[in-house]
């Protein structure tokens, strides 16, 4: 259970929306230190905020950023696109695959030293659409399903070197990405607050709004839940030499 007051945390895709949202929450909890990820300039007049620059999809990137990080407690992978399309270009949906998916794994993994030696946490911010693909945005919702799973694989993969790791199932947040759908949304200040209030909780699944939280119980008591559970039972009595 990571706790922000005092950490060292790095959110990626953190110049607008939900990213910005976190810095600032961050800041607010008593973050040591936020590094921004970031495509563009960034300035912030917050002494603690260091901008990185770091495209999730640019390996170099992602490795120079890394060096540049002294410690680092909490990794949120914010970073995401979703485009609209329905399917019949593969190149959109290896788009979304580029950020969502691989950029989510390459920068967990070139964080991993840095996050083994602070017992610390990934928190992936996904979307609602991991479990319910919405049809206008389907290779986004495939990239998200994809996201989560990698995410509960990373979770037992890394437990026994003592990082935890969370999935935010996100619903409608107000922000660039939504701009187009006429629904009601979440702000991202509230949502920014809900995540880094379940990371301190030490929750697994991180549901940060209204629409999201009515899913909280069902996934909980759920089938694929209770799966998880055994399969993470499954890895705890695996002998070490296995
Ligand atoms: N808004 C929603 O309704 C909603 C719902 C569920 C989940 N989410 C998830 O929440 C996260 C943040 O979304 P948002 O709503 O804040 O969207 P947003 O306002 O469109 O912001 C997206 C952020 O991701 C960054 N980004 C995109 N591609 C990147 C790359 N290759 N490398 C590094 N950064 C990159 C953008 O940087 P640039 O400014 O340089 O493009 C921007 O900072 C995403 O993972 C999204 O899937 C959003």
């Amino acid at each position: 259970m990571s706790n922000i007051n005092g950490a060292s945390v790095l959110i990626t895709g953190a110049n607008r929306g939900i990213g910005r949202a976190l810095v600032d929450e961050a800041l607010q909890r008593g973050a040591r230190r936020v590094y921004a990820g970031t495509r563009v300039d960034l300035s912030h007049s917050d002494e603690r905020v260091v901008p990185v620059t770091l495209d999730v999809t640019d390996p170099a990137q992602i490795q120079r950023a890394v060096t540049e990080i002294e410690s680092l407690d909490v990794l949120v992978n914010n970073a995401g696109i979703a485009l609209y399309d329905d399917l019949s270009d593969r190149t959109v949906l290896e788009r979304h695959f580029a950020v969502n998916v691989h950029g989510t794994n390459d920068v967990i993994h070139a964080s991993l030293p840095l996050l083994v030696r602070a017992q610390g946490s990934v928190v992936n911010i996904l979307s609602v659409n991991a479990l319910a693909p919405l049809p206008m945005i389907p290779s986004y919702s495939i990239s998200k399903a994809a996201a989560f799973n990698l995410t509960q694989s990373l979770r037992l993969l890394l437990a026994p070197q003592g990082v935890t790791v969370h999935a935010v199932l996100t619903g409608p947040v107000d922000t660039d990405m939504s701009r187009g759908l006429d629904i009601p949304k979440a702000s991202p200040e509230s949502v920014a607050k809900a995540v880094f209030d379940g990371v301190e909780r030490g929750e697994a699944e991180i549901f940060p709004d209204s629409l999201s939280a009515m899913l909280r119980e069902s996934w909980n008591a759920g089938a694929s839940k209770a799966l998880e559970a055994q399969y993470a039972e499954m890895v705890a009595n695996v002998p070490a030499e296995a």
